[in-house]
């Protein structure tokens, strides 16, 4: 099996592959003086099957060096090319909010899927589709982070209810609440804007002794974090820790994610960041291993 990484943060993938026993190979990168790309890779790496780990998180300069390396392998015979993003962009853009609006999720899996022969990612935003298949034609493997995220908090959290923000994190809340064994509830939240969200909440009384855990799926302005824990607190709740699977963290979200009203937070390594605290290299390895193992059958 060959792992190739197109990342510059290599250390997933380089625990991926030492899980896997193989090689994580590079390939060498730079821009030229026009800011166009350069690839070289070594020559005697590649046989039939090929996992590409390339983060695509802020994907729009990766596109094509990826575009590239599928170009470069099938030129050299390989003969599966399999996409591992730990996080899979252009997800929120499901539906056309307003008229004119472009459904960038559907031309972005066009774009993936009419190169690559598979896709391996971790929770992917499915909300209005309910499965990759409606949008990826090829065969796609979704790691769950809800194991790894239920086991944190029954080693560190005591008397934990786990808090959804929204409708579309009911999916995490729920399945994690159920592994941790442990209560959940799950408010309602508008979005009015790319950085204003509004959340509403139900009495929340019997939850006031419990230590509070927020679970989302992406963290990125940081607002609804920080609007839902805004609530809790006038709702005398303590205040929450919060577990975001993926560290999308737009510009400055950290630093106001440091100074709001939760009591901590953390992130799964799907996205490298000084956050991360859930490994999920185990699990990535062994989405690898199957998909590696059904695809010979
Ligand atoms: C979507 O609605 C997601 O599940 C998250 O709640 C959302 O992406 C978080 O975004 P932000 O951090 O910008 O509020």
């Amino acid at each position: 099996m060959n792992i190739l990484c197109l990342d510059q943060e290599i250390e997933l993938a380089n625990a991926v592959a030492n899980l896997l026993g193989c090689e994580c190979v590079t390939p060498e990168q730079r821009y030229f003086p026009d800011g166009e790309h350069y690839l070289r890779f070594s020559d005697d790496i590649f046989n039939e099957d090929v996992f590409v780990f390339f983060n695509l998180h802020q994907p729009d300069n990766k596109i094509l060096p990826l575009l590239f390396t599928v170009g470069y392998l099938r030129d050299r015979g390989v003969k599966r090319i399999v996409l591992v993003t730990p996080y899979l962009p252009y997800m929120r853009q499901d539906i056309q909010f307003k008229s004119g609006e472009c459904v960038t999720s559907r031309y972005f899996s066009k774009i993936v899927s009419d190169s690559l022969d598979g896709l391996i990612t971790v929770d992917p935003h499915l909300h209005r589709y309910h499965s990759l298949d409606e949008i990826y034609s090829i065969p796609s493997t979704v790691i769950h982070a809800t194991n790894a995220i239920a086991e944190w908090i029954t080693n560190n959290v005591e008397h934990p209810v786990i808090i959804g923000p929204d409708d579309e994190s009911r999916q995490w809340a729920e399945t994690v609440a159920q592994l941790a064994s442990c209560p959940v509830t799950v408010l309602r939240k508008t979005r009015l804007g790319d950085r204003d969200v509004r959340v509403e909440m139900e009495d929340s009384h019997e939850y006031k002794h419990h230590q509070p855990v927020m679970v989302d799926d992406i963290i990125s302005t940081g607002k609804t974090v920080i609007e839902t824990s805004r609530l809790m607190a006038l709702a005398g709740m303590k205040s929450p820790v919060v577990i975001g699977v993926h560290a999308v963290l737009a510009k400055g979200a950290a630093t106001e994610l440091d100074q709001s009203l939760i009591a901590s937070w953390l992130t799964c390594n799907t996205i490298s960041h000084a956050s991360n605290g859930i490994d999920l290299s185990t699990d990535i390895a062994t989405a690898i291993r199957r998909f590696w193992t059904l695809e010979k059958a």
